[in-house]
C-alpha cells in the first residue's frame, strides 16, 4: 500500500507544509476538486506532477457554489476511496478544510467575475455558480500559493473564467487547461455520472456524438447555424431536455457565425432524469 499523503484541516495547518517546501526551494501545483475522484481528477493530478515537485489536491464540496435547489446534500462524498487514489499517485499533500476553516463566522466577501462569467451558458442556468467558484478558487490560490493550479476543459467555462480571474488579481500563479478524460464510450467523466440510471447511462454518449458530429459537419463546410441545429435536434430525440448547444469562440465565448471568425468550442448542457450533464469540444 502506498503511503498515505498528509492531510491538513486548517489553514495553518496547511501553511506550515507549504512554508516547508518554499524553504527548500520546490515548486507546488495545485488541483482543486469537490472530491468523488475519478480518472479525470487523477489526469489533473498527473499533469500537475509534470509542472511541479510537490502536488497538493484540495477536497471541498463548496456549498457556495450550489442553488439550493440544487445537489449539495447528496454529492458523493468519498473520502477513504479519493485518499487511496491520491496515495497511489504520491500526491505531497491533501488540503481537505472543513466548512469552518472555510467560511468562519461572518465571513461576508465574494468576488463577482464578469466577461466569460457572463456568456450566457452556464451561468444562465446556475446564476450563483461561478461567483460561488471563484470566491472559493481564489481563497485556495491565496491559501496554498501555488505556482500552477490545474483546471479540466470539462468544464471549459469554469476554466476561462478562473484564468481571467487570475489574470485581473494579478495572481501569482499560472492556470493550466487539462483535455477531458472519457469513457470508452465519449461519455465525459464526471461525480455525477454516478447519478444516471442504466438506462440513462446507455444514451448519455449521444451528447458527446452530437458534439462530434457537429464539429465534423463544420469542419467540412456545413454553416454554424445548420450544424447546431442538427446538433441540438440530435440530442433531443436521444430524450435528453436541452440547456444550450452553443457555438462559441474558444477563448471569449462570445457567440459566433462562421468557422473563420473561430476557433470555435461547441458547449452543452442537458438533462436527463434528474442528472444535468456538460461537455464541450473544440471544432
Ligand atoms: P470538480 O467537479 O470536482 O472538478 C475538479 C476538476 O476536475 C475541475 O477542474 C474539472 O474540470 C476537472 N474534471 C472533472 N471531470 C473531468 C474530466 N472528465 N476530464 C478532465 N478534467 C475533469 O470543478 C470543480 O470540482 C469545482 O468547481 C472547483 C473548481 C473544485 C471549485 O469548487
Amino acid at each position: 500500500m502506498a503511503r498515505r499523503p498528509l492531510v491538513a484541516r486548517s489553514v495553518p495547518a496547511l501553511r506550515k507544509v507549504v512554508a516547508r517546501y518554499r524553504a527548500k526551494g520546490e515548486t507546488v501545483a495545485l488541483v482543486p476538486t469537490m472530491g468523488a475522484l475519478h480518472d479525470g481528477h487523477l489526469s489533473l493530478v498527473r499533469a500537475a506532477r509534470k509542472r511541479a515537485s510537490r502536488v497538493i489536491v484540495s477536497i471541498f464540496v463548496n456549498p457556495a457554489q450550489f442553488a439550493p435547489t440544487e445537489d449539495f446534500k447528496t454529492y458523493p462524498r468519498t473520502f477513504a476511496a479519493d485518499l487511496a487514489m491520491l496515495a497511489e499517485l504520491k500526491v505531497d499533500l491533501i488540503w481537505a478544510p472543513t466548512l469552518a476553516a472555510m467560511y468562519p463566522d461572518g465571513f461576508s466577501t465574494k468576488i463577482a467575475p464578469g466577461g466569460p462569467a457572463l456568456a450566457g451558458l452556464e451561468d444562465k442556468f446556475r446564476p450563483h455558480f461561478f461567483g460561488g467558484v471563484t470566491t472559493v478558487v481564489s481563497k485556495l490560490f491565496l491559501q496554498a500559493a501555488p505556482d500552477f493550479a490545474m483546471f479540466g476543459e470539462k468544464d471549459y467555462q469554469q476554466l476561462k473564467v478562473v484564468t481571467r480571474m487570475a489574470r485581473d488579481l494579478d495572481l501569482p500563479l499560472r492556470v493550466i487547461g487539462v483535455p477531458t478524460v472519457r469513457e470508452k464510450d465519449g461519455l465525459a467523466m464526471s461525480s455525477r455520472n454516478a447519478y444516471l440510471s442504466p438506462a440513462e447511462r446507455k444514451i448519455a454518449p449521444a451528447l458527446y456524438r452530437a458534439l462530434k458530429d457537429t464539429a465534423n459537419a463544420i469542419k467540412s463546410g456545413t454553416s454554424v447555424r445548420d450544424a447546431v441545429a442538427e446538433g441540438r435536434d440530435t440530442i433531443e430525440r436521444a430524450a435528453f431536455t436541452l440547456d444550450y448547444f452553443e457555438a462559441r469562440h474558444a477563448e471569449t465565448l462570445e457567440p459566433i457565425q462562421a468557422a473563420k471568425d473561430g476557433p470555435i468550442r461547441l458547449l452543452v448542457a442537458a438533462r436527463i432524469g434528474t442528472t444535468r450533464l456538460i461537455d464541450n469540444i473544440r471544432v
